[in-house]
């Protein structure tokens, strides 16, 4: 389950010098056939909304997810919410982040999620979605 949080829906135009002009949909497109040719089931899933993504989590308990790669947006730097449902969940996930947050402001330097994962890629650019999923085919593939 690839998750995408707040603002993630503007990639492509969205502040191009930090994030690239590669779109969200050009990303899970490519992902998701990754995925495929690994023999993975790649669902997507963005949203704006702390809530909706929390629930999509909750289900993720129970829908056969076996990991999670998740780009909480800035929701990485907010939200106790977010990371009690990835405790709850029990699912194991990497943290992406296309910029590197710790060349950047001294809010992006912590996260809330980055001591649950299993780990965490940043500033890669949007290859850092291409890499995480890398290593969960190695990984599943493996079990
Ligand atoms: C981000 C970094 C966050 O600090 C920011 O709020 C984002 C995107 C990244 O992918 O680099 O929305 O997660």
């Amino acid at each position: 389950l690839v998750i995408n949080g707040p603002n993630l829906n503007t990639l492509g135009t969205r502040e191009p010098e930090i994030y690239g002009a590669t779109t969200l949909a050009e990303i899970e497109a490519g992902l998701v056939a990754q995925g495929a040719a690994a023999g993975l089931a790649v669902d997507t899933f963005q949203s704006n909304h702390e809530g909706a993504i929390i629930d999509r989590l909750h289900a993720a308990r129970s829908d056969g997810t076996e990991f999670v790669i998740i780009n909480p947006g800035a929701f990485t730097h907010t939200s106790i919410a977010l990371r009690d449902a990835f405790q709850a969940a029990a699912v194991p996930f990497c943290e992406v982040h296309i910029s590197n947050v710790y060349a950047r402001e001294p809010f992006r330097h912590h996260s809330y999620l980055s001591d649950l994962a299993v780990g965490v890629m940043a500033g890669f650019g949007t290859r850092g979605y291409t890499l995480a999923m890398a290593f969960v085919v190695e990984r599943l593939n493996r079990s």
